[in-house]
């Protein structure tokens, strides 16, 4: 596996083969693993798996978890190595950000909810580095996680409205074996906030099975069942429609239930798609 951390090493590299993209901010775990995997399938056996790490700090509202946000290049390493990633490019914050930067990437529809709302600036900061990323990699490919729904779609948006000619590829949301979806942010939560952070999964389950065609009753069984937890502080538990990602008001096939919850000072996000 090579490991590159300048953007002229990673266009020096020879580009004849298929190459798909796993964009990281690290701190592995078998989420990643689970997209790397899939970036392999896609990648057949002559084509290249990149993976990039950069804890991205314009994405990372004032006040929010850049600082303390986990780093652990070694560990990072071996991950990748075990995986069978053939390169890895961790550039540094100097290396991707003059300092004078003055460009910026920004979808203002799909951004304006949900996450959006409860984190100005954030999605400007996702759909400029990722736009970084592609032009620095030059993907045939990228993989994203279904957990992270919204910055999928404005992804996916983003590549049609400004012509990437990169295929989007979507992953599942991989499940720790309690239902807590997998994520960089779970090992911030006390063991008491880790096992009540269990109710999200069932928030999700019970919304699921529910025969309920009302937005709002669907978000009140959820909250309901979010606050059997008293470590949970709820952000927003909303249906909306996985295209517009407006709230909707009566449930249908292509509707989604997107939530964010608090424990202490961990932000942790999860859906499910209902109807
Ligand atoms: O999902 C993430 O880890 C990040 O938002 C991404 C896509 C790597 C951009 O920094």
């Amino acid at each position: 596996m090579k490991i590159l951390t300048t953007i002229a090493e990673v266009q020096a590299e020879p580009r004849e083969n298929r190459r798909v993209v796993v964009p990281t901010m690290g701190a592995l775990h078998k989420a990643h693993g689970e997209l790397i995997r899939v970036a392999r399938e896609h990648a057949g056996r002559d084509g290249k798996v990149a993976v990039s790490i950069f804890v991205n700090p314009l994405q990372f509202e004032a006040g929010s978890d850049y600082e303390r946000y986990p780093r652990r290049d070694e560990a990072d390493d071996e991950f990748c190595r075990n995986a069978g990633v053939d390169l890895l490019f961790r550039p540094s914050v100097a290396e991707m950000y003059a300092d004078d930067r003055s460009v910026f990437v920004e979808e203002s529809s799909l951004s304006k909810t949900l996450e959006g709302k409860s984190r100005p600036g954030h999605f400007r900061g996702v759909c400029t580095v990722v736009a970084k990323l592609f032009n620095v990699l030059g993907p045939d490919a990228a993989v994203f996680g279904e957990k992270d729904f919204q910055q999928l779609a404005i992804v996916r948006r983003m590549v049609r409205d400004l012509n990437f000619e990169v295929e989007i590829i979507s992953v599942p949301t991989v499940r720790e074996d309690d239902g807590l979806a997998c994520s960089s942010r779970n090992q911030y939560l006390s063991d008491d906030e880790r096992r009540q952070a269990t109710v999200l999964h069932k928030a999700l389950r019970n919304a699921e099975s529910a025969d309920k065609k009302s937005a709002g009753d669907i978000v009140a069984l959820a909250r309901n069942v979010i606050n059997e937890a008293p470590l949970a502080r709820i952000d927003y538990v909303e249906v909306v429609d996985v295209e517009t990602l407006q709230p909707v008001e009566t449930v249908a096939a292509n509707s989604l239930l997107a939530l964010a919850v608090f424990f202490g000072k961990t932000r942790l996000i999860d859906n499910i798609r209902l109807g």
